[in-house]
Parts: structure tokens; sequence; C-alpha cells
């Protein structure tokens, strides 16, 4: 088995580096990726002849690239871990290349600037639509070699053949093992701390399944509305842009049977069975367990806040959603009849994502149980809390038998006080190093896919409005009706 020291040690090439940026000048690029190379920097992790070029059309020179990082991103770096003489030293990594993607036949400038020999990352945060001109013009000006790695930002694709013309046009030029697809929840730290909670601990696993597991929960909840993202998202929708990748990652890991080893494989072809164990949904099943809804005015964090039709750039009919709530069932042995109640949105109450595991309650009722009551739910808090809370039933003081539910809780931040990296940080090094374990196969985000497609078109197909939801509420009262019928209720 490979030990965990084997995991973290470092793979890297040994040669010089040269992290190339697309979309150098992007949002991205700003408030993610120079933020996490600064800190990646700051902390040693990056090899020591790196070299970052940042890419991008506008016709500007290095000084003025300079100034647009400083305004643009500085700021996204904590204030705690902010050194000026850092700064200085990371500032000096950095280049800029002036290309113009879809202009330039060979990718001319970017060779001149790129060392020979050096282990070449290219870090694709553009559009989708991008990649295959990307890769071919790489290609074709010499710049891929068996050392280059190339990371692909989400989302990648719309649909499953739009992602399987993506996966054909890069894999062309790039080895699997040569392609990171980022999906940025499997960098964060609580995601990660999930395989080891599963893994790690020998009492949950024989309770890890049905019927001992009644039902599953998993929010990712936003309070954030659409922001200046429209022009992407309403093409979108909360499906593909988080249940698809980041919603459907989590269940991978809740659900996954325990893999072989902590190699890339043999994790991606647990999770990969999870995916292909989807059950398939029909129209019916489309009507009767999805929910989408679209936030309309409403109070978040004391302040009203615009619906979703009144943000820039959203059209007036636009029945985009932004969020969904849905019941999902793995056919396995595992899993057989135990609901998976999946939710997404934008603009709701509180930034929150957990998982809740609820435990099927004793099979014979001893004790009068409060009506709703449950007897036991592990609590699995991803953010901003990082904490496992297992709820337990315990006698009420006093002279009857009265049960009260009661939580074990514990603080991960406070039992673990170290610093926590950024999830595109952590995903940044491992890319330097070579590791593939949290980054999608290619199989694994057709998968996903297959079992989204069906649901999207039929959506169209119903061609039912989205239930609307006041910004600064938990959702649609639809979302909480597709609980109750199953005599559950979200866990808040
Ligand atoms: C991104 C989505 O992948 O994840 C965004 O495109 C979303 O719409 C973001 O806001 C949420 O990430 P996090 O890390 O803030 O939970």
């Amino acid at each position: 088995m490979t030990s965990s020291t084997e995991q973290s040690k470092d793979q890297g090439s040994g040669l010089p580096l040269d992290m190339i940026i697309f979309g150098g000048m992007g949002d991205l690029a700003m408030r993610k990726l120079l933020p996490a190379l600064y800190m990646a920097f700051l902390h040693g992790n990056l090899p020591g002849s790196t070299r970052i070029l940042s890419t991008g059309r506008q016709d500007i020179d290095r000084a003025a690239y300079l100034k647009h990082v400083e305004e643009h991103s500085r700021d996204f770096i904590a204030k705690d871990n902010f050194n000026d003489k850092t700064w200085d030293g990371f500032l000096q990594l950095l280049q800029y290349v002036k290309l113009d993607v879809q202009a330039a036949p060979r990718f001319d400038t970017l060779e001149a600037a790129s060392r020979q020999g050096a282990q070449r990352v290219f870090y694709l945060s553009t559009a989708p639509s991008l990649f295959t001109t990307i890769c071919d013009k790489l290609a074709a000006t010499g710049l891929v070699d068996e050392n280059a790695r190339v990371v692909l930002e989400k989302p990648l694709g719309t649909d499953l053949a739009s992602a399987i013309e993506i996966n054909e046009d890069v894999g062309r030029y790039f080895a699997e093992s040569q392609i990171y697809r980022i999906d940025h929840y499997l960098g964060k730290e609580t995601v990660q701390n999930l395989m080891v909670l599963r893994f790690g601990n020998s009492i949950l696993e024989p309770l890890w399944r049905a019927p001992n597991i009644s039902s599953v929960q998993i929010t990712v909840a936003e309070e954030v509305g659409v922001g200046s993202r429209a022009g992407f998202y309403d093409g979108a929708g909360a499906m593909r842009d988080m249940v698809q990748n980041h919603l459907l990652q989590l269940l991978c890991i809740v659900a996954m049977e325990p893999p072989t080893s902590l190699n890339a494989d043999a994790v991606r072809d647990e999770k990969l069975k999870v995916l292909r164990s989807l059950r398939r949904m029909g129209l019916a099943d489309i009507a009767r367990d999805t929910v989408r809804g679209q936030y309309i005015r409403g109070v978040s964090g004391n302040q009203e806040v615009p619906g979703y039709h009144e943000e820039k750039n959203v059209p007036p009919e636009s029945h985009t959603e932004t969020f969904v709530a849905l019941r999902a069932f793995i056919d396995t042995w595992r899993w057989s009849k135990v609901p998976f109640y999946l939710r997404t949105g934008k603009r709701m109450r509180s930034r929150s994502s957990k998982i809740v595991i609820e435990f099927a309650n004793p099979p014979f009722p001893l004790f009068h149980q409060n009506a709703g009551a449950v007897a036991n739910r592990l609590v699995i808090e991803l953010q901003p809390e990082e904490a496992i809370k297992l709820q337990l039933m315990a006698k009420q003081p006093g002279s009857g038998m009265e049960t009260q539910q009661v939580s074990l809780n514990l603080d991960l931040q406070s039992a673990m006080p170290q610093r926590r990296a950024e999830a595109y940080e952590r995903l940044l090094i491992d890319v330097v190093r070579g590791r593939l374990t949290h980054f999608m196969r290619r199989d694994e985000l057709e998968a996903a896919w297959q079992w989204a497609d069906p649901i999207i078109e039929g959506w169209q197909t119903l061609a039912e409005k989205p239930h609307p939801y006041a910004a600064g509420s938990w959702g649609p009262a639809e979302s909480f009706a597709l609980l109750a019928r199953d005599g559950y209720s979200w866990v808040e």
C-alpha cells in the first residue's frame, strides 16, 4: 500500500519549472492562482528555479503587468501571510507574455520566453472553448514534451459530448498522466479529511452502509449571488456549475469503497464505480426528485440584495437555476435504497457546506422519543466551520426516562490550529509534484456528465420555470417538501 509518507514526498521532476498561465490577466489568476503561487513560494514549495509566465492578449509590458498584479491580486493574500520582501521576490518570478491565442498562428512569444529543458505546466484558465486551439498551437510550436503537464480549469464542457470533445482534443497531445482536471473542492482540507475520517477510523466502517445509514445529505450553500459572472453562469446554472462536479465529488468520497492505496488510479477507480452506479433519472424521476430554484430580491446579511433577474447581464427571461435540490440513489449493495439528498444554491441564508449522515433509529423504541427526533447523526461541517459532530441520544436529567439529542463536537480548527493552505495552493503543489490523486480522471468526468445530462435535458423537456426563493433563505419550499415526503428534513 502506498503510505502517506510516500504520498507526501516530493515527486518533483528536478527540472526548472515554467508555470505558464493562459488567462494570466483574468479573474481566477488574480484572485486564486497568483495568491496560491505566492503562498507556495513563501513556504518553499516551488522549485528554486521557478518562473511564472502569464499570458494575455493585452498589449502591455512586464511593468504594467506587475502593476496590475499589485492592484488586483495582492489583496487576496491574507494579511498575516503578507511579507514585502517575499512579495518582491515572488514578483521577480513573474513575466508577461503577450499572446493572442486565437489570432497567433504559433506561440512564438511563448516559445521565446520558456526555457529549453524546463518542466512546463500549462494552466488553462480560459474559456473551455479555447482549450483545443491552445493545445493545438502549443504542440505546433513544439512546447509539449513528455515532462509537460496541463491543468484544465472547470467547466470541462457543458455536456457529455462537449466534454468528450475537449478530452479527445487535449488527449491528442497530452497523456492522461499529464492532465490535471481541477475540481478545487478536492483541494480543500476538510474534503481531504473526509477520506481520513472514513478510511483512517475502523469504527465507522461497519456502520457505513444500508440499512444502518438511512439517508445522506450533502449541502453546499453560498451566501453570495452570481456577482459579475452572469455571462458564464446564465448559460450554466447550478447543475453544471456545482452539482456535476463539486457535489458529485463529495458524494463519491462519502459513498466509495475503500481504495487499495492512495495511488491516484486506485482512488479514482473507486470514485468511478460510484458515478457509474448512480441511478439514471427518467422524466418522472426528474419531475418528482429534483427541484430547481432561482433567487428573487431578499435580505442577505441585513442588506437588501437584488434578485437574479436584476443582476448585471442576466437576461430578463432567464430560467437558469441558481438552486438545485435532488434525491439520488446509488445502486450498489452498500447503498441500496439509501436516499442521497444533494442541495446547492446561491444567495442562501449563510455560507455552509456540510454532509449529514443520518443513522437508522433503534429497531425497538424503548424510550419515548420526541416527534421528529433523530437518534444519531454524523454531521461533517466542511466550511466555513471545520467540525465533526456526532449527535446522540441522552437521558434528560429528572425522574423520568425522557431522551434528548446531545452532540459530541470536534472542532478541527481548535484541535489542529495549524495553517490551512487554500485549495488552489495545495492543488498547484500537487501538480508541480506530479500527484494526480486529487484531480479528476477522464472517465470520472464523463461518467458525471452521463448522469447529469439526462437531468438537464429533462428540465428542458418539462419546461418548468425554476421556483423562486427569497435571497437570504434556505431555498424554495419544494426543497423542504422533497425531504419531508420521505420523513426527513434538511439539517441547517
Ligand atoms: C466554483 C463555482 O467552482 O465554486 C462558483 O464556479 C462557486 O460559482 C465556487 O461560487 C464555490 O467555491 P467555494 O470554494 O467558495 O465553496
